[in-house]
């Protein structure tokens, strides 16, 4: 059966809003219940001891390159910057070296995290009265929230059984042709998504490329994940496959380095979609927009930033080996723990097991509702996400986001256990 189209109406955006207000006073009344609900980084991984000795690198390097004493380069670097950032050529060159993302310092601009990275290119690309903005359905609430407040129409790409994510795309692109609207861009989390865990195939990414491009629709590629692979091999990020120049790369240091140090970038297109001054115009924008918003990102963050890079070498690949095989040995507890509790339930209900990333997702019989993750943390004192909470239209109504990152195997295998014994009382009831 074809998805009904789904548009962010006032009754779509208003129970966004709310859900999200009752999970967060469902963690505030249950703080000790095992919270499957947030895919933070662990903060094991951290490394202050690190932070110090980089950032002052950073200066001493900067202050040779500017002709100062370390002293007047803290205090230059202490006052307000450049818009577009002052730790771009660092930055592209990771994302060069870690992801394949053809990034360059004059391609590239330093954001407050990702998360402005992305407001910043929703608001400049979806801004006219017929705009929409594409996005999977479940997605990334922090991209549908950015369309939320600025009112842009969100439209899902929601693949029907027999499907490709591609063919969605094309059908979508269709009916809001006939309704006289034109997408400006589709956001896409290709690696690991959040919230289901899943990566897009390499074929998807070309024949979404090659539409995007043919239709003048910017892909918005977020890859907060990417680095966390445990098995398989990677697939090319859509940016390195990108041949029509219609892909803005959007990246972050919240789960490679830790979140509170607040630096992401925006990549751009060498020529959008074969027009140079077109992708300069674009990035200028984008630059114009954030001189009003943020003024520029914290230098202090950034040097922070370019200090760490240095001392990694360049490259984050080794420094998230370590968390790798953390999440790893967190994604086999959690499908342990599933396959355990719900042994003899198989054909009622599944789960996916991701190769990498923080998300898995789970789909029960029946109906996730509130009552049910009241009950989940009241008498079993465990908390999953609703995935209704990511969709634009509430729908997925049974099936749930399983966050495996920031916690260790044995209390997730705890939690899950106890979410699997909810799980099995609940099926045993319907058919009692
Ligand atoms: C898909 C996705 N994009 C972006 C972000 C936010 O990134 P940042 O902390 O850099 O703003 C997150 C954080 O959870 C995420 O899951």
């Amino acid at each position: 059966m074809m998805p009904n189209p789904v548009n962010a109406d006032e009754v779509g955006r208003s129970a966004r809003s709310s859900v999200m207000n009752f999970l967060n006073e469902i963690a505030q009344h249950f703080p000790d219940a095992i919270s499957f609900a947030s895919g933070r980084p662990a903060e094991r991984f951290f490394r202050p001891e690190d932070w110090a000795p980089a950032e002052a690198q950073f200066y001493a390097d900067y202050a040779k390159a500017n002709g100062l004493s370390a002293h007047s380069a803290r205090h230059r670097l202490a006052q307000y910057g450049a818009t577009a950032g002052i730790v771009r050529e660092e930055i592209a060159m990771q994302l060069r070296i870690d992801y394949r993302v053809p990034s360059s310092a004059e391609r590239l601009v330093v954001t407050v995290g990702c998360q402005e990275a992305m407001a910043l290119c929703i608001l400049a690309l979806c801004d006219k009265p017929n705009s929409a903005l594409l996005v999977r359905n479940p997605t990334y609430i922090g991209a549908t929230g950015v369309a939320d407040a600025a009112r842009i129409r969100l439209a899902a790409v929601e693949p029907a059984a027999d499907e490709t994510l591609d063919d969605a795309l094309a059908r979508r692109i269709d009916e809001l042709a006939r309704e006289g609207i034109s997408p400006g861009a589709f956001y896409l989390i290709p690696d690991f998504d959040n919230p289901t865990g899943e990566v897009i195939d390499r074929e998807n990414r070309e024949r979404i490329l090659d539409r995007c491009a043919r239709h003048r629709i910017v892909v918005l590629e977020d890859n907060p994940y990417g680095m966390f692979r445990f098995e398989g091999e990677s697939v090319p990020s859509m940016s390195e496959l990108d041949r029509y120049g219609c892909v803005i790369h959007l990246g972050t240091f919240s789960k490679t380095l830790f979140p509170s140090v607040r630096v992401g970038s925006a990549t751009f297109p060498e020529s959008l979609f074969g027009d140079a001054k077109a992708a300069i115009a674009l990035r200028d924008d984008i630059v114009e927009r954030k001189s009003f918003l943020t003024v520029n990102t914290s230098q202090h963050c950034q040097a922070l930033v370019g200090g760490l890079l240095r001392h990694y070498g360049g490259s984050l690949a080794g420094h998230v080996q370590e968390p790798t095989r953390f999440y790893r040995e967190n994604r086999d507890a959690a499908v342990r723990a599933l396959t355990y509790g719900l042994q003899g339930y198989e054909d009622r209900v599944s789960w996916n097991r991701p190769d990498g990333g923080f998300f898995l997702s789970v789909r029960l019989p029946f109906e996730f509702d509130d009552d049910a993750l009241h009950l989940c943390a009241t008498r079993h004192s465990v908390l999953v996400m609703p995935m209704r909470y990511f969709t634009i239209d509430d729908s997925r109504r049974d099936t749930v986001r399983i966050a495996f990152s920031n916690l260790d195997p044995e209390r997730i295998e705890e939690g899950l256990l106890r979410f699997c014994d909810f799980a099995v009382d609940r099926m045993r009831s319907v058919s009692a």
